[in-house]
């Protein structure tokens, strides 16, 4: 397999490149529209041919680069069927599994920060958008968001992936890269530690966040996939 970690700063987002070996075929999840230009580029130095784009969530952040990568290299968009994604190529649901070459992505539907968040499973690692981040959870106060979905869907969902499970989350704003489902079970300052239902939800409504600083470009240009219309 071959894997990457991408970061863009300014919304602290990771992308992620995964590659099939043999077959060349690869995806990249949570992709940037800021970005293309590194991926595309990226792509051709590995040699690899872009199939998918899959996309844990609608963010409220970062434009997503799905439309303008379909655009260039013919690539078809992935997201949950209650994201609001009309123009994705292809509407997922909880259960279903991508095969791109030799690796499988299992969709788990994971609702909670936004109705239609989905973390994808893949071999010994899980991509948990923005459902699980490391020692922590995206908020649940917009985009139809519900902490004690976000409590289920983390708990019955992601906490019962094994132990050494990768978890690479959607952001991170304190340099972390990796974690695994082990360290969030024991030590998520939100649900980690046996923490229960009530208090998470407790803990979540007292959060009172700034409003998200992207928010209103950002979410009618994801609605139709980041597309050069939308961004214009
Ligand atoms: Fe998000």
């Amino acid at each position: 397999m071959i894997f990457r970690q991408l970061f863009e700063a300014q919304t602290s987002t990771y992308s992620y490149l995964l590659a099939c070996k043999r077959t060349r075929r690869a995806v990249l999840i949570d992709t940037v529209a800021t970005e293309i230009d590194h991926y595309i580029a990226l792509l051709e130095s590995l040699d690899l041919q872009l199939v998918f784009t899959l996309e844990t969530h609608l963010h409220a952040d970062p434009i997503t680069g799905a439309g303008l990568l379909r655009e260039k290299l013919g690539s078809k968009s992935v997201v949950h069927r209650d994201a609001g994604a009309q123009c994705a190529d292809l509407m997922v649901t909880d259960g279903v599994t991508l095969q791109v070459g030799e690796l499988e992505f299992e969709v788990r539907h994971t609702p909670g920060h936004t109705g239609g968040c989905v973390s994808y499973v893949m071999a010994d690692r899980v991509f948990s958008g923005d459902a699980l981040l490391i020692d922590g959870c995206g908020r649940t106060d917009f985009q139809q968001g519900n902490a004690a979905q976000l409590y289920d869907s983390i708990t019955g969902k992601l906490f019962s992936l094994p132990p050494d499970t990768l978890v690479y989350p959607g952001h991170d704003y304190h340099g972390n890269t990796v974690s695994t489902i082990k360290q969030e079970v024991a030590k998520n300052s939100r649900l980690g530690g046996g923490r229960s239902r009530e208090d998470f939800i407790a803990i979540m409504q007292s959060l009172n966040l700034a409003y998200p600083k992207y928010i209103d470009q950002a979410l009618p240009a994801n609605h139709s996939c980041g597309s050069a219309a939308a961004l214009g």
